[in-house]
């Protein structure tokens, strides 16, 4: 395993009876970056978390955290991992606090330094006032931080975080992102999947994006927005004149094919220096005698790239696998 990465999965393999859940997944996490991991339902995120996290054994390929083998090193990597899941692994029936301290038990922190350690992510996480009640009075914002609480206990250098924000309003999910990224600040290796493409915008040095059990893309944020074809220019032209002398104009300047809305009189394509061509754009248009109401220019989005890559949006679709698995 090259030296600085905390994470390299080659070519996992993982079928559940006739549902192939990772068909060949590669990919590798720097030590101390953020590594989002972008699918839709069903593409395999949960079953990566679990092969990695060494709860599920892989049928084929190998993957080392930290430099230890999943399969026959799991013992090591458990010492050095932490797991915030999908569905939280709290104990309703105890307290927020009690649910820590059991945690550091398991761990077999010393008594002390576990009760400790409870309250300090306790009010880290503002929980400081919930501590001593029940989980199960807990809303669903209070329970993803002490279910993410719990996996810190044993302080963690590599992070596993499946869906982390998914249910959770806007202010819950700001507040997760900063705890995120204050954990990377702080050196620990984040390993972030998520359905979100803003969150993975927002959170990640680096994304991967899968669907159907492999590799789709990978880059920044920046690099697969750039892939699909970079800024679009759009000229709105004023209706006094010509729709077709625009589209000329703006073909001369742009790479790729111009998209005409005749309705809204827009013309509108990809131009490969963002900004800078906008000049050139105007004054070839004034030249040719086009008056344009408005010129923007546009970044894609990730959901562009997302829609692109996949044929399908990020927001929650029908599981591709789900017809094969019932029959
Ligand atoms: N225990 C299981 N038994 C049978 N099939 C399973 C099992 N777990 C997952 N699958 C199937 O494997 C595929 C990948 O599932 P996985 O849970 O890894 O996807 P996911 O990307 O985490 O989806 P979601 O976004 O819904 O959490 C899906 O088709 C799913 O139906
Ligand atoms: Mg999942």
């Amino acid at each position: 395993m090259p030296a600085g990465l905390a994470i390299e999965a080659v070519d996992l393999e993982k079928s559940y009876g006739p549902t192939r859940a990772l068909a060949g997944l590669d990919l590798d996490v720097a030590a101390g970056t953020i590594l989002g991991v972008l699918g839709p339902n069903g593409s395999g995120k949960t079953t990566a978390v679990r092969v990695l996290t060494t709860l599920l054994r892989p049928d084929r390929g190998t993957a080392r955290v930290d430099g230890f083998d999943v399969v026959t090193q799991a013992t090591e990597v458990r010492r050095r991992i932490g797991l915030a899941g999908q569905s939280a692994a709290l104990d309703e029936s105890l307290t927020g606090s009690a649910n820590l301290v059991m945690i550091g038990q398991l761990c077999r922190l010393p008594r002390r330094r576990t009760q400790q350690r409870a309250e300090e992510l306790l009010s880290q996480f503002d929980l400081a006032d919930a501590g001593d009640r029940g989980v199960k009075t807990y809303s669903g914002g209070m329970r993803r931080r002490l279910d993410l609480a719990a996996s810190l206990v044993s302080r963690p250098s590599i992070l596993f975080l499946d869906e982390p924000t998914t249910g959770l309003d806007p202010r819950s999910r700001a507040v997760m992102w900063g705890i995120i990224r204050t954990l990377a600040a702080d050196g620990t290796t984040v390993f972030l999947t998520t359905q979100y493409l803003e969150e993975a915008d927002q959170l990640a040095d680096r994304i991967v994006v899968i669907d159907r059990g492999s590799v789709i893309a990978q880059g920044t944020s920046e690099e697969l927005k750039a892939e699909v074809g970079g800024d679009r220019i759009g000229v709105t032209v004023a209706p006094e004149s010509n729709l077709a002398i625009a589209r000329e104009v703006l073909a001369r300047h742009a790479h790729g094919e111009v998209h005409v809305d005749a309705e809204r009189r827009v013309v509108n394509a990809s131009v490969t220096a963002g900004a800078r061509s906008i000049p050139a754009i105007a004054a070839a248009m004034s030249a040719a005698g086009v008056v344009m109401d408005d010129l923007g220019i546009a970044r894609p989005s990730l959901d562009d790239v997302f829609l692109t890559l996949t044929g399908h949006f990020a927001d929650p679709v029908a599981d591709p696998n789900e017809k094969a698995a019932v029959a």
